[in-house]
């Protein structure tokens, strides 16, 4: 058994980790640009940009040219040797399509569809969600009769720490569910009725690492990235005004989920989330579920909503 994995979860077979999200733009330069400017490590490699973290060897993310718009192509969940076995076993015993990989992904591991048409891949790896709550970084305070904020110009670019969690459009929420319980053995953490489902994963992961929000179609709401302290959030916020992506929201604070956040827009019309302080659920610990009603669930306090915020442009002719 893995060392860092808690004996009252070696009966149940689940994935530990979001491990990464592959999507498509019309526009690969423009992914540079973007994810660079919010403070990702990016690499441009032959056919593709892959997205890391600061100091972190771990790839979140691969963006791919194709399409005359950003799409979701697949998404890979990781699990530790012991669980992969279970989880094969109950892909090939379910209804859902199997055993093809993506056109853009590798033979490595298993393949299921999801039920709306995107590529899930379940591979053995490192866990790469965090193993207990990330904590925060503490900026010492100046002493009293000192001025406390930093000036503008010694402010240094925000670097998200890792990826906490994906929000995806669905049409499907309730099949989406059912397909991330009984195939990847995803928990739900909270929601609000099937217009947003929260889940995370059993060997200890943020409140969400994956989330669906009710749509006329299946695509990438957001990916959100952990960064250091509050101060950050709206650094951060600063940071994408400054370079000219001038639209997104917040910033503000979750109910769900509890973290800090503010929302870039992309160039493609989805977001990028700078969170802070997000929810932990430790890997011996049975989440007490919650269903809440809409307006008590989203956020605490925070800019209005815009109306761009749930516009999902994979699907349909939207344009922005
Ligand atoms: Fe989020």
């Amino acid at each position: 058994m893995n060392d860092n994995k808690l004996p009252n979860r070696a009966s149940v077979h689940a994935v530990h980790s979001l491990d990464r999200v592959v999507f498509t733009v019309p526009d690969l330069q423009k992914a540079v640009d973007y994810f660079s400017v919010f403070g990702l490590d990016v690499k441009q490699r032959k056919t593709q940009v892959d997205l890391h973290t600061l100091n972190h060897t771990h790839c979140w993310a691969s963006i791919h040219q194709g399409g005359d718009k950003k799409k979701l192509q697949y998404m890979v969940f990781a699990a530790y040797p012991e669980d992969m076995k279970a989880i094969v076993e109950r892909i090939a015993k379910s209804s859902y399509s199997h055993g093809t990989p993506h056109p853009l992904g590798s033979n490595e591991g298993f393949w299921v569809v999801h039920p709306e048409g995107f590529y899930i891949q379940v591979i053995e790896a490192k866990k790469s969600s965090p193993q207990e709550k990330s904590a925060p970084s503490i900026t010492p305070r100046a002493p009293v009769g000192k001025g406390n904020a930093p000036t503008r110009s010694s402010i240094k670019q925000v670097r998200p720490r890792r990826l906490s969690h994906a929000l995806l459009f669905s049409d499907k929420v309730p099949e989406s569910v059912a397909f991330f319980t009984d195939i990847l053995g995803l928990r739900v953490t909270d929601r609000s009725d099937d217009f947003i489902v929260f889940m995370h994963g059993i060997h200890g992961s943020d409140h969400h690492m994956i989330a669906f929000v009710k749509s006329d179609g299946p695509g990438l709401h957001h990916l959100s990235w952990d960064v250091a302290q509050l101060d950050d959030v709206g650094l951060g916020m600063e940071q994408m005004l400054q370079a000219g992506y001038t639209k997104g929201w917040g910033v503000g604070r979750h109910v769900l989920g509890s973290n800090y956040f503010f929302y870039s827009r992309d160039p493609w019309g989805s977001f990028s989330e700078f969170s802070y302080d997000i929810d932990f659920v430790p890997g011996d610990h049975d989440w007490d579920t919650g269903n809440y009603p809409m307006n008590d669930s989203f956020y605490v306090w925070g800019p209005q909503v815009p109306e761009e915020f749930v516009i999902n442009y994979e699907v349909g002719n939207k344009t922005l």
